[in-house]
Order: C-alpha cells, then structure tokens, then sequence
C-alpha cells in the first residue's frame, strides 16, 4: 500500500504524534538519519510560488541522503495541457516520490490516484498539511505538550486555518478562530473536525478569541490565488494582530505565522518583531518537520 501525506485528517492521533516525535529525534540529531531516503530521487513541482518550502524540502531531501528534481509546473507538459494522471504515471516510472504545491486541492488528488509512489502535498487551496506539522513542532517546543492547550487564529479562514482545524480533532487542543462571517473557513472542513472531536469555535469578536490563548496565530490577507483584495482588506481589517490582541492572550503566549507576512496588514511589526513572536523558529521546523514526514513515507 502506498502511503501519501495529503491531509491531517487523513491520518490517526499516533501516527501524527509518531511525526512529530520523530521530528524532535531528526532536529537533536539529524546525523543519525543521513540515509533514510538514500538512493531515492524525489520531484518537487511548483504550480506557485515558494522560499520555506521549497528550500526545506530540498535541503531536508539531500540532508535524508536523497536527490530532488526541482520542476515548475510551467516549464513541464503539465502546464501545458498534459493530464495529471499522464503525469503521475510517467513520474512513477522515473523518481521514488512526488512532492507538488498546486494550484487546486483536485491535482493533488489525482496525482495520488494515479501514482504508484507517495505524493505529498505542499500547499493547496483546501490545505497546508506540512506546514501545520511544523508549526505544532513550534508550538511544543516553546509551550510544551499541544493537548488542552488554547490557539487563537486571527484573520482569513484559508488553508492554512483548514490544517489547523484538521489538528485540532488529533491533538486535542482548542481552536478559535476570529474571523469575518464572509471569510470563514471551509464548513465541510470544520463539521468533520467537530464531528471528530475537535474543540473547535468561531468568535466573531476579535477580544474575546484572544482570551486565554497560548498562541495566536494568523496568515496573509490574500492568498496565492485570491482575488477581491481590497474587499478582503476590508473585512479583515478588525482582525489584525496587534498589541492589544496580545495583551489579551496569556501573557507567556506566542505568536505564529507561517509566512511570508506583510505587516501593517495581519500583523504589526511591533508583534511579528517582538520577544512573542517565534516566526523563524517555525520556519526552521519546515525543514525538520518534513524530515519526519518522508521518513514516515518510507518506512
Ligand atoms: N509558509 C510557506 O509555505 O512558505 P513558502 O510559500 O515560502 O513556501
Ligand atoms: N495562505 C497562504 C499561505 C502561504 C504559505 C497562501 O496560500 O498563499
């Protein structure tokens, strides 16, 4: 069976929690996992943009002992009219793993469908999978375990937000999410998260989500994709990330975001520059935290 690493909620509790202990093992000690992927040679398509991810993965793929194939979607057949599944095919036959950000969750889908060899998902519309493993790696290292514990997510309900809410139904912590009714996350996504047993709220109020909060964490206004930006602005605004939220949250808590950020927009300079802010930390742990994922897929 082939394994793939395409949404939280695809997976259980312990296998999620066995990444990121994992995670913690390859960041003490990266030397003692130099072969994991050895002899493998993985390809990373880009339909978008990427600094953290792309980087990451391809240092943590040559960390591993592996080679990556670095393919923009639009310099392959791919963005050009070739089908998905042509393409997961032909891949299989030459490379051991897939990873893709895309434009839609749908690509993703097929090429898993269609390929014979693990794909992860790197980004989607729907969902940002590696990046939350990252970030509950963040959270665990400067607040201790994730389990009872209380975020607060700030601003546009996106993929980012949907990976959170897949997250919170495994790792047991509570999740409030502030943000405009307009922009609110993927309700099938949410419902199932619930249905799961996620502690999951959506507060309209941006000083009450912030209460209690251990993290607050938010993302860019406007996503790769995203059209209506003033319109967006303007929703979002009473959402920023300002002193005043951070006041309200406990006062040892920390303040995430995935980047890239545009401050003066979700957030000030005064809180993404500040002693709460652990931004770059959780950039690191793009790197350590996909470690961790591949050599899920291999093992
Ligand atoms: N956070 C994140 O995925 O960053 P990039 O878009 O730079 O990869
Ligand atoms: N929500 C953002 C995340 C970027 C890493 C986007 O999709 O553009």
């Amino acid at each position: 069976m082939v394994k793939h690493f395409i949404d939280i909620a695809d997976f259980s509790a312990e296998q999620l929690k066995g990444i990121i202990a994992d995670a913690k093992a390859i960041k003490a000690r990266p030397d003692d996992f130099n072969e994991v992927l050895k002899g493998k040679k993985i390809a990373m398509i880009f339909e978008k943009p990427s600094t953290r991810t792309r980087i990451s993965f391809e240092v943590g793929i040559i960390e591993l002992g592996g080679s990556p194939i670095v393919l923009s979607a639009a310099d392959m057949q791919l963005g050009h009219g070739e089908t998905v599944a042509d393409t997961a095919k032909v891949l299989s036959r030459f490379v051991d793993c897939i990873m893709i950000r895309a434009n839609s969750h749908d690509t993703v889908l097929e090429l898993a469908a269609n390929a014979t060899i693990p794909v992860i998902n790197a980004l989607t519309d729907r969902s940002h999978p590696c990046q939350i493993m990252a970030d509950i790696l963040s959270f665990e290292e400067h607040k201790g375990d994730m389990a009872g514990k209380h975020i607060a997510w700030f601003g546009d309900g996106n993929n980012v937000t949907a990976s959170w809410i897949e997250a919170a139904a495994k790792f047991d912590f509570k999740l409030t999410i502030a943000s405009p009714e307009e922009l609110d996350p993927d309700a099938d996504i949410l419902q199932a998260a619930i249905a799961a047993g996620g502690d999951i709220k959506i507060e309209r109020d941006p000083n009450k989500a912030a209460k209690d909060a251990d993290c607050v964490v938010t993302d860019c206004w406007v996503s790769m994709g995203d059209k209506d930006a003033v319109n967006r602005h303007n929703l979002l605004a009473p959402y920023q990330v300002d002193q005043n939220v951070m006041k309200l949250a406990h006062k040892d808590a920390i303040f995430m975001h995935c980047l890239p950020a545009h401050r003066g927009e979700e957030v000030v300079p005064e809180v993404i520059d500040g002693p709460q802010s652990v931004v770059f930390d959780g950039a690191e742990n793009r790197l350590h935290a996909q470690k961790a994922i591949m050599k899920y897929l291999f093992d």
